[in-house]
């Protein structure tokens, strides 16, 4: 996967929200006939949030919880992760979805193996770290060499001259994850055209209490692969301090990290088909895979259960809406997209049949509406929508759409879709680390973003009238994925 994937991520994902169109609902002009019928849902969304919050009560957090005890964190190319899918789809089976399968895809297998890094001079500590998906190891007996400390590009390339034979490390400045990911992903490149022999990068997380976060990265063409991991932001904060008080630094890295063969994983596919209309379909997602590290609970297991406890719920209700409501759990989401750009493809036929696309990816922290992009009358439909929800605060509407990696194909096509907007922040705390796991997420939560999935998808699906759209053909080209 190549560079334009993790450049449509970030362009996708900058975490400035602009043109909020939030308390601007008087510049939308939908029709009155269009505004009631949205209204006369208020009933169903009333039911919906009440039998969330009754009968459902926290069903979404027990059924995770048990997921996460029994399979714990699920990287792409694991047996685990495949173990994983199978209990989704027999549970699918058992809740009486419908047309459930996993539709398969060739996943990267990358494995980390044992690792550490040590700083030798001039202290002796353990500089706690994780190495970066993607990342070569270091030979056996690993790799030692001084240490040239930045806090950006900028300082690496006035420093370019130095690097030679180093281990660089970043002690980069949190800005939002958008602008300050670029660290993560392009730190060892960067660094290898000046020679440098391995990069450690400050943890991308705007917190942190001595906890490494660990990611994708991506080697550019042409350079020597050198390797790379993360360690905490305390540690490169003190690797900084040292190095400014013109200390040598010697730190020594073990790592045994490799890249096997492709292995073949599964994108899970489960449906209440519509009574009306069919063939047109509201996706609902989030990716059922995760990193190698804590139990994958917030990134994306909220995400997932939402899509997939929705789908349940709804059925469980014996609700079937006009058009069919698809519940798509994606594998490889964290090695760029992988499952989610293997089914945009395999489907490309149908994506004009695509009528709204959802996903959850950003933690449900807080939920509090939408972010979306598409024409502006979306934007005006779900406010319409979200004045169903006043009772439970989620009423905000933005735009672009911000944290839905595995749809951004179709939302680059002209397909509408949204993303779960919530607290960001805490979601970055947890995010790839060993402390994303249950503690992290509240039954509340996941209750609110629950009701939220269900109904809108319920409502969209069941509209008098398809979500305004203009697509802009796309053909797929080899090299994308
Ligand atoms: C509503 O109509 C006005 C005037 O035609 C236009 O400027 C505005 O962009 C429209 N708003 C939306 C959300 O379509
Ligand atoms: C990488 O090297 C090959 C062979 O020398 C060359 O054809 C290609 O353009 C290079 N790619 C980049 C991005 O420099
Ligand atoms: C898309 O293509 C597949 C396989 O060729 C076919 O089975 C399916 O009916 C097509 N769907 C549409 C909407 O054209
Ligand atoms: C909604 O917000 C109001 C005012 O901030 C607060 O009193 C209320 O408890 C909130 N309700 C929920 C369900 O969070
Ligand atoms: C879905 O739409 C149909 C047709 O417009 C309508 O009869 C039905 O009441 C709607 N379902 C709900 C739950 O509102
Ligand atoms: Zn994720």
């Amino acid at each position: 996967m190549v560079h334009k994937i993790i450049i449509a991520f970030v362009i996708l994902t900058p975490l400035v929200l602009s043109s909020v169109i939030n308390n601007n609902v008087e510049k939308c002009n939908l029709s009155y006939s269009i505004k009631k019928e949205i209204e006369s849902y208020k009933g169903f969304a009333t039911k919906i949030i009440n039998s969330v919050n009754n009968q459902f009560k926290h069903s979404t957090y027990n059924h995770l919880d048990d997921f996460i005890n029994a399979y714990g964190n699920r990287i792409a190319g694991s047996k685990n992760l495949e173990n994983a899918i199978d209990y989704i789809l027999k549970k699918s089976d058992l809740y009486n979805l419908e047309n459930v399968h996993g539709e398969e895809v060739q996943v990267p297998h990358w494995v980390r193996g044992e690792e550490s890094a040590t700083l030798l001079y001039p202290r002796y500590k353990d500089l706690p770290m994780l190495g970066l998906g993607s990342s070569v190891g270091t030979p056996p007996e690993g790799i030692r060499a001084k240490a040239v400390v930045v806090s950006s590009f900028d300082e690496l390339h006035k420093l370019s001259k130095t690097v030679k034979g180093k281990i660089v490390v970043y002690n980069e400045k949190y800005r939002n994850y958008g602008d300050t990911v670029v660290y993560r992903r392009d730190g060892a490149s960067i660094a290898s055209q000046y020679g440098a022999v391995a990069t450690l990068i400050g943890s991308i997380t705007p917190f942190s209490l001595a906890t490494a976060h660990t990611g994708w990265q991506q080697y550019a063409e042409n350079i020597t692969k050198i390797p790379t991991a993360c360690i905490t932001k305390e540690d490169a904060n003190l690797l900084h301090g040292m190095y400014k008080r013109r200390k040598p630094i010697y730190i020594e890295i073990k790592m045994e990290a490799r890249t096997l063969t492709s292995a073949t994983s599964r994108n899970i596919v489960a449906e209440i088909v519509g009574n009306k209309l069919p063939d047109k379909v509201v996706v609902i997602s989030g990716h059922i895979d995760s990193w190698d590290v804590g139990e994958g609970a917030i990134d994306d297991g909220v995400g997932a259960f939402v899509s997939w406890n929705a789908l349940a719920i709804l059925k469980a209700l014996g609700l079937t809406a006009r058009r069919t409501i698809r519940t798509i759990l994606w594998t490889a989401e964290e090695e760029g997209y992988i499952g989610a750009f293997a089914y945009a493809k395999a489907h490309q036929n149908e994506t004009r049949n695509l009528d709204f696309v959802m996903e959850s990816d950003t933690g449900t922290f807080s939920p509090l509406g939408f972010t979306y992009s598409g024409l502006p009358e979306v934007g005006c439909i779900l406010q319409e929508i979200l004045n169903l929800f006043t009772e439970l605060n989620i009423t905000n509407v933005q735009s672009p759409i911000d944290g839905g990696p595995d749809i951004s194909k179709w939302v680059s096509d002209g397909v509408p879709g949204a993303a779960l907007f919530g607290n960001l922040e805490r979601y970055f705390w947890y995010h790839h680390s060993a402390a994303d796991t249950m503690v992290a997420v509240q039954p509340d939560e996941l209750d609110q973003a629950t009701a939220l999935w269900a109904a809108t998808s319920f409502i969209i699906a069941n509209l008098s009238f398809d979500m305004p759209k203009h697509l802009t053909p796309y053909q797929f080209k080899e090299n994308d994925v």
